[in-house]
């Protein structure tokens, strides 16, 4: 191992709140079985799962002084949902903070929340690791995603993609550009397939 697992969780147990850590841990064990199952480096998934929500832990005053200190470019639904920049800027975090060199994983930390089109392994993984943990509340479409996703990952998050613009479309939420073209683009390779 490249990387003090023991170390991160340290780290991380004493930044997060205990529901967020016990997530966390959901992600990187979930990621580090699907590597294994789909052929990704384990390791890197369990860094980047252990990673995904590092920049969680601030809130947004402190969010938008940490981007600015590192340069990171907010975009207008960004700005109008700080929520949203928990992942950009955990990848910078993981980078400054945490270490991390790898582009794999701190790519993988930086979509997690809202896929891009034509991802690699390691992001559709922490992608969808974040989405079917065990410590997730049963939303809607879970079970059949966590059903069909070890067997066809593709399908896992084309579904997953449909099911959160379903969601934020029903409480009228923003949707961010890069979530929307994801969806198309699985939808896309979807279809062809038939
Ligand atoms: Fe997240
Ligand atoms: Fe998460």
């Amino acid at each position: 191992m490249n990387y003090d697992i023991k170390e991160l969780k340290k780290s991380l147990i004493k930044v997060l709140e205990p529901k967020r850590y016990e997530h966390t841990i959901g992600v990187a064990y979930t990621a580090f079985a699907m590597a294994l199952r789909f052929g990704a480096d384990p390791e890197k998934a369990l860094v980047a799962g252990l990673l995904h929500d590092c920049a969680k832990c601030y809130d947004n005053d402190k969010k938008f002084e940490l981007c600015n200190k590192y340069g990171v470019k907010l975009t207008k639904v960004e700005i109008q949902n700080p929520f949203l920049i928990h992942a950009k800027l955990g990848s910078v975090m993981a980078k400054e903070k945490y270490g991390v060199k790898n582009k794999e994983i701190l790519s993988a930390i930086k979509y997690h929340t809202t896929g891009k089109p034509n991802m690699n392994l390691l992001e559709k993984i922490i992608f969808s690791a974040d989405y079917i943990e065990p410590n997730r509340k049963k939303i809607l479409g879970l079970d059949q995603i966590r059903e069909v996703i070890f067997d066809d990952l593709d399908m896992g998050i084309y579904i997953i993609l449909e099911n959160t613009l379903k969601h934020l479309n029903n409480k009228e939420m923003i949707i961010d550009s890069k979530s929307q073209k994801a969806y198309e683009f699985y939808k896309e390779l979807i279809e062809n397939r038939k």
